[in-house]
């Protein structure tokens, strides 16, 4: 792997790294899952990701695509891979302070299809400490690829005059394109950036589709910006994940569980919105959901949440909710239907912060951040 020159990449904003594309083959993991949906669709199988468009049946859920690409992500086989690269990201080039993303994001743009307007990470809450690394997948070309600031002090102009001028997203977009230049890598090449650089993308007038996806690291914890903890592996983690035991923050198959579908008051959001993300997530994680239950209102305690996490329901594994924030920061209540749901050995799976409990280190990191969210 080459050395990113940290110095050079926090000067120019952007730097390039290589990696092994057969010690780390992307490629073959999401080609050979997309054509386990295909074939599952009765839909002929592609040879290559560029092909996707191509596909005889004229199939155009890309959306669905991508949700599966982001299942694959979540998976023991592409973690695998994805932490041991980030451990070698991270040895090479930051302090074992570091964080990495826990599962990156998925893009697909096919011919014709625009995807992200232009703009800087740190618009969309990253903090000054963290680094975006995109990596492209499939062949790329000015037709089709990132467009991104040529340098960072024209990156960094731009944004002040958005700052001082009303612009629309139309004039947004032609001025950042006009201070971008095409980002030509190849796959094995990654291009990282600060989050001060403007990029963004074309209309894809290719015949190609063009699949990449990205993730960041955090160099300290000392500022996520608006991002939350629980989105990152520690160093740590990276270090010891081949030997913790595989339950252990695994979040690979859940498949056996059946939870029940839990709301309550939960700061106003409804309980409609509630279930719908918790039916997303098991859906995504082939959890089987066996009721939707909500809270009886006029009780702090959260009874029904304790039933199912009691020994009175012993056909439930436990529960899937919403969000940390059902229980209000009420930490102490937090902590003692955590310790109610273990002695039970059954599980809590929150769906927006992509927490399960189901030990005691689970327990601990899931109040350490309700504790980090109250100040
Ligand atoms: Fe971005």
């Amino acid at each position: 792997m080459n050395n990113v020159n940290i110095k050079h990449l926090m000067e120019d904003g952007q730097s390039i790294i290589d990696f092994d594309t057969k010690s780390y083959n992307f490629y073959k993991l999401i080609l050979d899952d997309f054509n386990k949906f295909f074939d599952e669709k009765s839909l002929p199988a592609i040879n290559k990701l560029s092909e996707i468009h191509k596909n005889e049946s004229q199939f155009n859920d890309f959306e669905g695509l991508r949700q599966r690409m982001f299942s694959l992500f979540r998976g023991k086989k592409f973690q695998d891979i994805y932490c041991k690269l980030g451990k070698e990201i991270i040895d090479n080039h930051y302090s074992k302070n570091a964080l990495i993303q826990k599962t990156p994001t998925a893009r697909i743009q096919p011919p014709q299809y625009m995807t992200t307007s232009f703009h800087c990470d740190a618009w969309y809450g990253h903090s000054e400490l963290t680094t975006s690394f995109w990596v492209p997948l499939t062949k790329i070309n000015e037709n089709n690829t990132l467009y991104m600031a040529k340098d960072r002090a024209s990156s960094k102009e731009t944004l002040m005059s958005f700052k001082k001028n009303n612009y629309d997203l139309g004039q947004i977009n032609d001025i950042s394109k006009s201070i971008c230049e095409p980002v030509l890598i190849n796959y094995g090449q990654i291009k990282s950036f600060m989050p001060d650089m403007i990029h963004g993308a074309v209309p894809n007038t290719s015949n190609r589709t063009r699949v990449t996806f990205d993730f960041r690291i955090v160099s300290s914890r000392d500022d996520l910006g608006h991002k939350s903890i629980s989105n990152y592996y520690d160093y740590n983690y990276l270090l010891n994940k081949d030997s913790l035991n595989s339950s252990d923050e695994s979040i690979d198959d859940l498949s056996d569980l059946r939870l029940v579908s839990y709301s309550n008051s939960c700061r106003g959001v409804n309980a409609k919105s509630q279930l719908t993300l918790c039916a997303g997530i098991a859906q995504d994680r082939k959890i089987n959901i066996t009721r939707n239950e909500s809270e009886i209102y006029v009780f702090s305690h959260l009874p029904v949440l304790r039933y199912y996490l009691g020994e009175e329901s012993p056909e439930t594994n436990g529960v899937i909710a919403f969000s940390l924030d059902i229980f209000e920061n009420d930490i102490s209540l937090a902590k003692k239907v955590f310790e109610l749901a273990l002695k039970n050995n059954k599980v809590i799976l929150f769906a927006a912060e992509d927490i399960l409990i189901r030990n005691n280190n689970d327990l601990t990191k899931a109040i350490n951040i309700m504790l980090n969210n109250k100040n």
